[in-house]
């Protein structure tokens, strides 16, 4: 009966960090957060719904897709002057806090009209 609740526990516990996996859950937002307010946010605001179109807005968008997204920009993976130089010292850390605190954002890309080309 104990063997029982062990395994038990141990699938349950497989099976809250496999819904954490499937959220795209990474880093801590608070922490993030102080870096957004320290270099994102003049790019791309505090909410990541950056107001001008050069700057692309990330709020609510995926956390592993902004953590590989900024990795990319680190690696030289994708090219940008300005990306590549503000990632270049963040470090993974860094990088998982400040994507799990944009992830969090509402973002605004489905009430804005898209601007025309
Ligand atoms: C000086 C302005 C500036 C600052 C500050 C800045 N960014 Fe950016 N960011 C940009 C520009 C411009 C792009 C678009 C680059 C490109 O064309 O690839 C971008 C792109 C991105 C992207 C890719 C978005 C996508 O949809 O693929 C992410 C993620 C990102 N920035 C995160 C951050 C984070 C996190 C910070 C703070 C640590 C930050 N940026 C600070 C200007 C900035």
């Amino acid at each position: 009966m104990k063997r029982l609740a062990t395994i038990l526990s141990v699938l349950s516990l497989a099976l809250v960090s496999l819904q954490a996996h499937a959220a795209g859950s990474v880093g801590d937002a608070g922490a993030g957060k102080a870096i957004a307010e320290q270099v994102c946010v003049s790019c791309h605001g505090l909410d990541g719904n950056s107001q001008t179109p050069q700057f692309p807005r990330i709020g609510g968008q995926y956390a592993t897709y902004l953590v590989k997204s900024i990795n990319d920009y680190k690696t030289g993976q994708r090219n940008n002057p300005i990306m590549n130089g503000i990632v270049a010292s963040m470090s993974q850390e860094d990088i998982e806090n400040v994507s799990a605190y944009y992830a969090q954002q509402k973002g605004d890309l489905h009430v804005k009209q898209v601007p025309n080309f």
